[in-house]
């Protein structure tokens, strides 16, 4: 069985490993959960670790893998009361029966059961084992323990076991749990997203306006956008619960209700202000600026005289903001426009996959009605293949129906409903 796992953006969870044959899946459920987006890191029981070594973990998550309570060295690194905060769930799989009793009893004398006391987040148990010991009365009275406790317990499967026995006791696959684990914070992020709106806890970046590159003091090359789009949008973010940075080029617009915003006037101060959100913590990233496709290549520092029939001014291309911003290894969920005469969703499309955007809005500008300076607006949607999105037409209405609208594809996008295929 296969399942489609959709991104899950900044989320970390800390897989534990304890002693038992089904160890040997957890190495493939690491590379499921970080296919599904998520931060991995691992913690391995001595009795895991006569089954797999600590570095084939490593590999695969890519991070360290955390074996001792005592060590000062690994303490130094990141230490279990630092790792039980990082958690956004605790996932023990295989657990064993040594692991639920002393979950049960509240023992602290390795590193896993002293992270389970230690971490405020969710704590799920896969227990894997000879079906005899799973019905053996002591790990049942355990397993109830931990369910009054909170703990949430994956059963099971049933089947032929390792050691020749069949019944109940096999771990569930690594697929299997990896899209339960992503099934529950889509369900988690849905719950959130109606009680405090649909990019709630979101710090969205967004790009608006054109930007100015100078010639001279005096003198520059622009365009003619106002920044309605993005300041629409901005007022919706944050109308949806999100922190909302703008970085806004020369536009004469008010600042949306508690957003804040940053002026800019060249691409290459966009470009830079943009990368500082990077390291800020940013989850979505909105390019709306009618970025300058050129600058000056030499700003002269003084104006320029008035002298013979003909000026040349040599131009040099200028970053693409959107497109480096989605090149990077930490990337937000990305989001671009794009303004069109003709074959409009064709090179749509294409910029989708080009600029690597999670998703593109696109308008026809050759069109009166709509687009740039216009109070109005009319927009086609694609969403990057693995969201398996159809693409969504919003019809003519006002900036800011139509910025409501993309904050609800882009939540739509972040959180969709998946389905087992
Ligand atoms: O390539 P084109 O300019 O049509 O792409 C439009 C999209 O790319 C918009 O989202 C725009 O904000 C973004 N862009 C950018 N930096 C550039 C050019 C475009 O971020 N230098």
């Amino acid at each position: 069985m296969s399942f489609d796992l959709s991104v899950i953006p900044n989320k970390n969870i800390v897989l534990a490993v304890t002693g038992g044959i089904a160890a040997y899946k957890s190495a493939i459920l690491v590379r499921r959960l970080k296919d599904a987006g998520f931060n991995v890191r691992v913690v391995m029981t001595q009795g895991a670790q006569a089954f797999i070594t600590p570095l084939t973990f490593q590999a695969l998550s890519g991070n360290p893998v955390h074996t001792e309570l005592l060590n000062p060295e690994a303490e130094a690194g990141m230490g279990h009361i630092e790792l039980a905060r990082w958690a956004d769930l605790l996932l023990v799989a295989p657990a064993s029966c040594d692991t639920l009793a002393k979950f049960a009893t509240g023992l602290a004398d390795d590193l896993l059961s002293t992270l389970y006391l230690a971490t405020k987040s969710p704590v799920w148990v896969a227990p894997a084992m000879n079906q005899q010991m799973w019905a053996a009365k002591a790990t049942q009275r355990n397993l109830n323990t931990l369910v009054e406790d909170g703990v949430h317990v994956i059963m099971p499967d049933a089947g032929s076991q390792a050691c020749g026995d069949v019944g109940l006791g096999r771990m569930p696959e690594p697929e299997d749990l990896a899209y339960q684990v992503t099934q529950y914070f889509h369900r988690a992020q849905r719950a959130i997203a109606e009680k405090f709106g649909l990019l709630a806890g979101k710090h969205v970046v967004i790009t608006a306006g054109p930007t100015r590159e100078a010639i001279d003091p005096v003198r520059y090359i622009s365009n003619h956008s106002t920044g309605k789009m993005g300041f629409a949008l901005a007022a919706a973010c944050y109308a949806a619960g999100a922190k909302v940075t703008l970085i806004a080029g020369p536009v004469s617009l008010d600042t949306p209700n508690g957003v804040r915003r940053l002026n800019v006037s060249s691409a290459v101060q966009m470009l830079d202000l943009s990368m500082q959100m990077l390291d800020e913590g940013c989850d979505i990233f909105i390019a709306t600026a009618a970025v300058a496709d050129y600058r000056v290549a030499e700003v002269a520092e003084h104006k320029i005289k008035k002298a013979g029939d003909e000026l040349n001014v040599s131009l040099i291309k200028n970053p693409d903001i959107v497109a480096t911003i989605a090149g990077q290894q930490k990337r937000p969920f990305m989001v671009g426009f794009a303004a069109e005469t003709r074959n409009v969703e064709e090179y749509a499309a294409g910029k989708l996959v080009a600029k690597k955007l999670d998703m593109i809005a696109c308008n026809d500008v050759s069109r009166a009605d709509i687009g740039f300076a216009s109070d109005e607006n009319a927009m086609t949607v694609f969403f990057a293949d693995e969201y398996q999105l159809e693409k969504r037409d919003l019809e003519k209405a006002s900036k800011q129906e139509i910025a409501q609208q993309l904050v609800e594809a882009i939540h739509d996008a972040l959180w969709h409903e998946i389905e087992p295929v």
